[in-house]
């Protein structure tokens, strides 16, 4: 047993290949639990408060279930109705905040606005996404992708479309789990180069691979795992038709898994846009696991907060 307790979650460059395949494992077991009729409740009395920036479904509902099953309560802060909003500080808001509660999540655009709260909070801060990344989604996907093959070592993910926050969180979590990826982007919407530098150095310690290409059907070949995204993220819908153009032949179809291994698995975090990155045959079809991912970020997420967040 790892202790992780007091620690933010914030990217997985701050974990260890070690501590992530823990928390994958502690997931796996507590879902296991969950469905026994048995769960855990290790905190009780223990409370998160959760600011959304941005719209979820997912995310939101995940952590506020996943908490009231660890015994303890979740709070929703729409950034409307706090005082965020009317302009306080970060730094005063995570200073009071850190006065009530045993955590906090953010779902924010500025990658620096999560680094901001985890500074001035007194209690751990988990990134619920930013423009950055979105690592409790990566850690629910790599617990998904584990669960169906039983491994992750040598395997290979297909990231197909944006450059974005998913992108990065699976970058970085396929290089520290040894996993090889590559990435299909449109020229101009590819990874960010911070990413892609830190990705390459934790690939070399682990024996990953990580290619960047522009072409999708290179990315797709033999691979045991194609995600794809949106095109257009939250923040960016003024792009959407712009986008449309730059990434109509990255769309995940019927002609682009045939590229792929023949029992090869179709990832997206959701939402989806079923005709744009993906089309309905792929996503609804037998290969499809998105409803798995989105089920695992429930006990991902209970996994990371039973870890940082116990006394
Ligand atoms: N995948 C994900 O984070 O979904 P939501 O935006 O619905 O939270
Ligand atoms: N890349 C998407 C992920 C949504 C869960 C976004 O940032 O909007």
């Amino acid at each position: 047993q790892l202790d992780l307790k007091g620690r933010d979650f914030v990217a997985l460059a701050d974990y260890t290949q070690e501590e992530i395949y823990a928390l994958i494992h502690d997931a796996i077991e507590l879902k296991r639990l969950q469905k026994a009729g048995t769960p855990p409740q290790p905190l009780k009395g223990k409370s998160l408060a959760m600011i959304f920036e941005k719209s979820s479904t997912r995310t939101r509902v995940s952590f506020e279930v996943g908490m009231f099953q660890l015994g303890g309560t979740a709070l929703f802060l729409s950034k409307n109705d706090i005082q965020i909003g009317r302009g306080e500080t970060i730094s005063d808001t995570a200073q009071t905040l850190s006065r009530y509660v045993d955590g906090i999540m953010i779902r924010t655009f500025a990658h620096s606005t999560v680094i901001d709260l985890a500074r001035s909070a007194t209690v751990p801060v988990i990134n619920g996404l930013s423009d950055l990344n979105h690592p409790c989604q990566a850690l629910a996907d790599y617990m998904t992708a584990y669960e169906k093959k039983g491994k992750l070592e040598g395997l290979k993910i297909a990231y197909i479309g944006d450059g974005n926050n998913m992108a990065h969180s699976l970058m970085m979590g396929a290089a520290k789990l040894g996993m090889h990826i590559a990435v299909a982007t449109p020229e101009g919407y590819g990874p960010d180069s911070d990413v892609i530098k830190q990705s390459k150095e934790q690939a070399e310690l682990y024996g990953s691979t990580i290619t960047l290409t522009s072409d999708p059907q290179e990315a797709a070949a033999d691979a045991d795992f194609i995600y794809t995204d949106v095109w257009a993220s939250m923040g960016f819908e003024s792009e959407q038709e712009k986008r449309e153009k730059a990434f109509k032949n990255f769309q995940v179809n019927e002609s682009l898994v045939k590229y792929a291994k023949s029992d090869y698995l179709f990832m997206h975090c959701l939402p989806a846009h079923r005709g744009e990155e993906v089309s309905e045959g792929v996503i609804d079809g037998p290969h499809s696991i998105v409803f798995d991912e989105a089920e695992n970020r429930l006990h991902a997420q209970k996994a990371i907060m039973a870890a940082i967040m116990r006394d």
